[in-house]
């Protein structure tokens, strides 16, 4: 008579259900609760505490006493002892085989992990040429910018990109200055302003102010964007970077945006990791292809305030 499972069967079934349940099930309710358009897979490491937790707990329900143990145990005797017919024992000694070799072949199979080879750190097979000899137009500001710059200081309308300006009339408002300029309270800024209001400003005072609006501007962007990978003090430590095997780069590491001339350091940021060459694999890099979401004003604006937050300055071009 066989109204009620053996032991041996409820027991593998129960670990078999609880495991699919943890694999797919949580998942599945997952991605219903957060509406994401995949599932949210359990971590490996937890499917394997659930899972020594379940056996334990079906290991003491299973010798708590005699009786359970003896059912349980009566399918495996028989099946040692040969009991069974012909086909269920070859079946049984294939199923056997077949999933040691699987666990074999799984530990021995070469997985996706961390490739061994060092990584090229700067690829530049498809970098364009002509980039080589660019120079950053944000530190190189041209007379007439420096004359227009004077004017606006001049009637208190020194312009601001739109990111930055929430802070300053934030900061205008509680403070009622006027001028946006005093939100930089820097010295090259003061004397700028004294300047100014004196009606004897000078090109070099007046250039010295616009970088420094500039680096400001550039800071912010900085801020907004490559900060979260980057970190704040730009040593690629932000709050993400640990999510990325390949890191966000240290940028006051020496072997890195100091040793390569500001127009590749355009390029890349431009380009991001999509953007990398064939030698640059098998890594893939995180970083965003930024030409899709910041200006080419704003790109170079923050590679100023890149290289001057690293303490850095890009190597010079060779001339040809
Ligand atoms: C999602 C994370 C992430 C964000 C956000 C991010 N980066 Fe990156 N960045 C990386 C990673 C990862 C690398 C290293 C891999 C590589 O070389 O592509 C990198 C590399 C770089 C490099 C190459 C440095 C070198 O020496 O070759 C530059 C330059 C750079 N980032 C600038 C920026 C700037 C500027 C921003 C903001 C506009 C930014 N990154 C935002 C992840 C990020």
């Amino acid at each position: 008579m066989m109204s009620r499972l053996n032991k041996f069967w409820t027991t593998v079934l129960t670990i078999i259900v609880i495991y699919l349940l943890i694999k797919f099930g949580i998942p599945a309710v997952a991605r219903q609760v957060t509406g994401l358009p995949f599932p949210l897979p359990v971590p490996g490491a937890l499917i394997f505490i659930y899972m020594v937790l379940v056996l334990v707990a079906m290991f003491l329900l299973v010798t708590f006493d005699d009786g359970p143990l003896n059912e349980f145990l009566r399918p495996i005797k028989r099946f040692l002892r040969g009991d069974f017919t012909k086909p269920v024992r070859t079946i049984g000694i294939v199923l056997i085989s077949l999933a040691v070799g699987w666990y074999v072949y799984d530990n021995v199979v070469p997985k996706i992990t961390a490739p061994l080879a060092l990584r090229i750190q700067h690829p530049s097979s498809n970098f364009p040429k002509k980039m080589e000899d660019a120079q950053n137009p944000m530190t190189n500001p041209t007379e007439a910018q420096v004359a227009t710059f004077i004017e606006q200081a001049k009637a208190g309308e020194v312009q601001f990109i739109e990111q930055v300006m929430p802070d300053i009339e934030a900061w205008m408002d509680e403070t009622g200055e006027e001028d946006p300029l005093l939100a930089i309270n820097t010295p090259a800024i003061k004397k700028f302003r004294a300047a100014v209001e004196a009606g004897n400003v000078d090109n070099e005072t007046a250039r010295a102010a616009l970088l420094e609006v500039r680096l400001y501007m550039g800071r912010a962007l900085y801020a907004m964007n490559c900060r979260a990978c980057h970190g704040d003090s730009v040593a690629g430590d932000g709050p993400m970077a640990d999510g990325f095997k390949l890191r966000p780069i240290n940028f006051t590491d020496n072997g890195t945006i100091e040793t390569i001339v500001e127009g590749y350091t355009f390029w890349r940021v431009e380009n991001g990791g999509p953007g990398l060459p064939l030698e640059a694999t098998p890594w893939d890099s995180a970083m965003p292809e930024w030409k899709v979401s910041l200006s080419e004003e704003e790109r170079w604006l923050i590679i100023m305030a890149e290289y001057d937050l690293a303490e850095k300055t890009p190597r010079m071009p060779e001339k040809h």
